[in-house]
């Protein structure tokens, strides 16, 4: 069995007294929840305050990004190690804003995600489509690219602690989200990408989310699906209103 997780990404948003406020009614609300994994991830400059309030509860920590390397002349960075440092247990990768905003590429994800294992932080590695893609009929063959280069090298044993996110890019932050039918048929074949790259049994035991305009009102139906073991949470999760109701599905 796969355990459930519901991440919460917070993106560019949130100063500490809000951070703080929010991560407190989370960990007054869902700080005992034991079936499912519940991981924060804000913004670089509140981790410590929300790893601060956490404390002691079953929520855990992730951050946005980091870079590839563990240290030296990246102006402006945020190492694996500064994120191990500071509590941080998810580091999500390859969000499609990274790819669109920042040039971040496959050989990045795939840098970032092999340093990520290597110093014990679990990678939440984000793949989908864009629109043009998906009308042009594109979608699996841009999944599967993404997958093989994003994840190559990484050793079986390694492959089990991973998480992918699929997030089609045209149901970010745009209120449209996919059907259940289109969550799943992805997700089934990134299932089945992952068993040619890492044996069938391991891939059985990664955890593929669902990400893209997750709401309250259409978890449990994803959730339902066969393939979807969890959400990647933007919009809906900066409010612990909307983001606990996604908790509880
Ligand atoms: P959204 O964002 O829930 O606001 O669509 C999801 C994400 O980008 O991870």
């Amino acid at each position: 069995m796969r355990k459930p997780i519901i991440a919460g990404n917070w993106k560019m948003n949130k100063l500490s007294p809000e951070a703080v406020e929010l991560a407190g009614e989370l960990k007054n609300k869902a700080g005992g929840i034991a079936d499912r994994e519940i991981v924060l991830c804000p913004p670089f400059t509140v981790l410590s305050s929300v790893k601060e309030v956490i404390a002691g509860s079953s929520i855990r920590l992730g951050a946005q990004n980091m870079h590839w390397e563990i240290s030296g002349a990246y102006t402006g960075e945020v190492s694996p190690t500064m994120l191990k440092d500071i509590g941080c247990d998810y580091v999500i990768l390859g969000h499609s804003e990274r790819r669109q905003y920042f040039g971040e590429t496959d050989e990045m994800v795939n840098k970032k995600t092999k340093i990520a294992f290597s110093i014990g932080l679990i990678p939440i590695v984000c793949v989908g489509e864009t629109l043009p893609q998906r009308e042009t009929g594109e979608t699996l063959a841009v999944i599967e690219e993404q997958i093989k280069a994003g994840l190559s090298g990484l050793t079986e044993e390694e492959s089990k602690g991973l998480v992918v996110a699929y997030e089609p890019v045209w149901a970010i932050g745009t209120g449209k989200t996919a059907t259940p039918d289109q969550a799943e048929e992805v997700q089934r074949f990134i299932r089945k990408l992952l068993g040619q790259m890492f044996g069938k049994e391991n891939a059985q035991a990664i955890r593929i989310l669902y990400g893209g305009s997750i709401n309250p009102d259409n978890i449990s139906a994803l959730m339902s699906c066969e393939n979807v073991d969890g959400g990647l949470v933007g919009g809906a999760s900066l409010k612990a209103e909307s983001f606990l109701k996604v908790i509880g599905y």
